[in-house]
């Protein structure tokens, strides 16, 4: 079937690419036109694994097109996801305003029934504020109807996660929009949980905030570890075979970054409180995260003693692996804090670099290296801030060699103590015992 994808972000794309693969014919629409010209050019702007094969792949089949016009996105299909950014406002809630004016937009371009689908993650009842301006714009007569379709793609998985989805939540105000959008997903066979549009837009807060609690759980009984000399990853490990818990998200470290969880988890207090609710579990939530990053500031005072002028490696800025994205990343933010204590910063990442520059304001004290030699080269210390496989595997002899002093914190609990003790490394992860330089 048509289908029209508004918002070609690392949902939005990846949606469309995924829907064109399912064989629908997909129109993708952003109002960034240097964006659509490289999308229409095959190259699509994000690093996300398999993404780019796939996308020049649909393309090539005749499946997927590209626009900056919302009101082709309206005349292509009946039905158009929207795909747009919802980013915090200063006191913590969703801000709008692209929803809304991508709203006023279609509603100024329909002339007959469409299905408008919600897709950015959304306070509880945008829904219907997405009817009532549908209906302000819209010429009298003509029928639209408004559903939730939340997405739980995440990043740097996002292509394996749209076509193995452990659910797809349908929001629907009617049959007729349960019907059209039971048609888009048809080819699935996962659960799909069916349900009112007010629904489906909790269960994507709901499902964000806790998962971020469970990180900050699992945070917090790091820090109990630290003190009491035990270790979170075997205790994190015995948690997650009760299957009432689950392994999953109980890694301790640097804590959530990224565009979605720590937004989210604003949003939803702030919501929760907008409806006379007291929601300080998720502020507390949100307090142990904030200080994951002073938690490896002091990890590195500890053992530098003093920071100004040392030269710290920074092993990753994407907030997560397998992504270019830099938006809420813990690497980025332990890099302001050491150059805020006076440190100079030698930062490495595979794919977000050229992200991190546009945020990390230029200085003589950061330095951006290709490799994790050179960043490694003469450094005081380095820091593990993104889990990639590159850091996993690494020679820890050589890590040895090329460091000044060689003092590792491993804020991703990556490497084996074992391994770190035999290459005669410093070493500080979260939550486990330390490695002591011998
Ligand atoms: C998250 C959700 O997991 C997706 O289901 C959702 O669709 C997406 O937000 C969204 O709302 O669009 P994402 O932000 O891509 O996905 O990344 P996650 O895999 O959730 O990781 C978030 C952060 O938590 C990362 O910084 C990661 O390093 C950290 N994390 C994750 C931990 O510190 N410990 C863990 O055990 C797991």
């Amino acid at each position: 079937m048509e289908i029209t994808v508004i918002g070609t972000g690392y949902v939005g794309l990846v949606t469309a690419v995924g829907f064109a693969e399912l064989g629908h014919r997909v129109l993708g629409v952003d109002r960034d036109a240097a964006k659509v010209r490289r999308l229409q050019a095959g190259d699509p702007v994000i690093y996300e694994p398999g993404l780019a094969e796939k996308l020049v792949a649909q393309q090539g089949a005749g499946r997927l097109h590209f626009t900056t016009e919302i009101a082709a996105g309206v005349r292509h299909a009946p039905i158009l996801f929207i795909c747009v950014g919802t980013p915090s406002l200063p006191d913590g809630s969703a801000d709008l305003s692209q929803m809304e004016a991508v709203v006023r937009q279609i509603a100024a371009a329909l002339d007959g029934y469409r299905l408008v689908v919600e897709k950015s993650t959304v306070p509880v009842r945008t829904s219907s504020w997405v009817h009532r301006t549908l209906r302000l714009y819209t010429r009298p007569g003509i029928e639209f109807e408004v559903a939730s379709n939340p997405e739980f793609l995440r990043e740097g998985r996002a292509v394996h996660d749209f076509f193995h989805p452990d659910r797809i939540v349908l929001g629907v105000p009617s049959q007729r929009a349960g019907d059209l959008l039971g048609e888009v997903y048809a080819p699935f066979h996962c659960p799909k949980v069916i349900t009112d549009p007010n629904t489906a837009e909790i269960i994507k807060h709901a499902c964000n905030s806790f998962l971020a609690l469970k990180i900050s759980y699992i945070n917090l009984i790091a820090e109990l570890c630290e003190r009491t000399q035990a270790d979170v990853h075997t205790v994190a490990q015995a948690m997650g075979l009760d299957q009432r818990i689950g392994p999953e998200f109980l890694e301790a470290g640097l804590g959530y970054g990224g565009a979605c969880l720590p937004k989210d988890v604003q949003a939803f207090i702030h919501i929760g409180e907008e409806h006379g609710l007291d929601f300080s579990l998720l502020k507390e939530a949100d307090a142990i995260n904030r200080r994951r990053v002073d938690g490896i500031l002091q990890k590195l005072k500890r053992a530098l003693w003093i920071l100004e002028d040392k030269e710290i490696a920074v092993l990753g800025l994407a907030f997560k692996a397998n992504t270019d994205d830099v938006r809420g990343s813990q690497g980025l933010a332990v890099a302001r804090a050491l150059l805020d204590s006076g440190a100079r910063v030698r930062l490495w990442d595979p794919h977000a670099a050229a992200r991190a520059q546009e945020l990390l304001s230029p200085s003589e004290r950061v330095a951006y290296t290709d490799s994790i030699w050179g960043a490694l080269e003469g450094a005081h210390a380095a820091v593990i801030a993104t889990p990639w496989e590159e850091l996993r595997a690494l020679d820890l002899a050589r890590v040895a060699a090329t460091m000044l002093t060689p003092i590792v914190v491993d804020g991703r609990n990556l490497l084996d103590t074992e391994a770190v003790r035999a290459a005669g490394l410093e070493y500080h992860p979260v939550g486990r015992p330390s490695v002591a330089f011998t």
